[in-house]
């Protein structure tokens, strides 16, 4: 895979002593001019320590082990992981006992209660439960242990229902929230206005962002808990290998989403712990929209299963429209590279190449 950054960075220069990690996070951003670099521009010298003490929470799921490769790819060696199972983020408890041991210097919180439609609709008591608990506990232990920066998770379902588009960091707050995954939607917001509340009252460096509508490798296959790419790709896979003639999708089709791929995503995020340092949330696009129909069948052709697909009317279709305003990130260089098709392909490919350790 091919992954092209194009912004850049120029912190570096001559009045950048030895130490100036100490001061890069709360530092204002200054960026050069657009262009197409490689990867290697944001080589970690630049700005963080190769050796500092990264925890990344959710390791193991979609965006943690994107923001682990995207780490490591950096040269980042220092980093700190913990399976749920060591240590479940929403017991206060293991949460203090983690940070008072380790003092992680900067925190990417990627791990959440995460799920479709479906698990939204039914389990709306767990969505709200357990985001409350993990960001409440891992914010105020990261505050409390000295962490040099904290990057927090949002989703475009914060976003009112009938949000115009594309939605601006403004709408946020300013009408009712989808139903399918209000409580989703409402955690996530109290995380973020959280945050902000630890950066006015403490001064904390709690940075946030809203990606777009993720998929890539390391997503959620269980059709009970996972977003429409992964379920698109299990339905068209299990067809194809049984010779189904019609595979029956959700919703009508008319959807409109923006679909980042994780790795595209998780360079974002990386670059915005490295420059950005203001309490405001920000978007991270992906554009242009894709309606559901259309995602559909570029999934269909990306599995090669060659049958039709049928509507089901009877089932949500979500929110009409999810565009996010990109302004903010595109003034700063970013943009996506990896195209849908050519991200699903990769995606298919690591679905494939990992039967045995998927989330199925
Ligand atoms: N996926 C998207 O399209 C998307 C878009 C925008 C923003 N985001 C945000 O990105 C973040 C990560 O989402 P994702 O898609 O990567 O989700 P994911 O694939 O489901 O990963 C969630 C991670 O959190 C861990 N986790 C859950 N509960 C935990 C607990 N109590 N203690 C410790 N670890 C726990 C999971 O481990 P187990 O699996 O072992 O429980 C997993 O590693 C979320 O904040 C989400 O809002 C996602």
């Amino acid at each position: 895979m091919k992954i092209t950054l194009a912004y850049k960075p120029v912190t570096a220069g001559k009045d950048d002593g030895p130490d100036r990690n100490a001061q890069k996070a709360c530092q204002a951003p200054r960026f050069g001019p657009i262009l197409p670099f490689s990867i290697h521009i944001l080589m970690k010298d630049d700005f963080m320590d190769s050796n500092a003490k990264i925890f990344v929470a959710g390791h193991t799921g979609l965006v943690g082990s994107a923001l682990v490769r995207a780490l490591t790819r950096r040269g980042f060696t220092n980093l700190i992981v913990k399976t749920h199972a060591e240590l479940d983020l929403c017991v206060q408890a293991q949460v203090e006992a983690f940070f008072s041991e380790h003092r992680p210097e900067y925190v990417l919180l990627a791990a959440a209660k995460v799920g479709g439609i479906y698990a939204n609709k039914t389990y709306p008591a767990d969505f709200a439960r357990i985001n409350l608990l993990i960001q409440t506990n891992v914010l105020d232990a990261a505050y409390r242990n000295g962490a040099n920066k904290f990057l927090f998770l949002g989703s475009s379902c914060m976003y009112p229902r009938l949000a115009a588009q594309p939605m601006r960091v403004a709408d946020l707050m300013t009408g009712p929230l989808e139903p399918t995954n209000e409580w989703y939607a409402l955690a996530k917001l109290a995380g973020y206005k959280m945050g902000q509340g630890y950066r006015l009252q403490h001064g904390f460096p709690f940075i946030s962002a809203i990606p777009a509508n993720l998929y890539g490798p390391g997503d959620n296959f269980n059709p009970q808990d996972s977003h429409v790419v992964p379920a698109l790709i299990r339905r068209f896979h299990e067809a194809k290998r049984a010779g189904q003639p019609s595979v029956s999708a959700w919703g009508t089709g008319s959807a409109r989403r923006e679909f980042l791929y994780v790795d595209d995503a998780a360079e974002a995020l990386l670059f915005l712990l490295e420059n950005y340092d203001d309490g405001e949330i920000i978007n991270i696009g992906a554009g242009p929209e894709t309606s559901i129909r259309e995602l559909t069948e570029i999934t269909a052709r990306a599995v090669g299963y060659t049958g039709s697909i049928e509507w089901d009317a009877s089932k949500p279709d979500g929110m009409p429209r999810k565009l996010l305003d990109n302004t903010r990130m595109a003034a700063l260089g970013y943009a996506a590279t990896v195209s849908l098709e050519e991200g699903l392909k990769q995606t298919y490919e690591w679905f494939l190449e990992n039967q045995g350790n998927i989330r199925l």
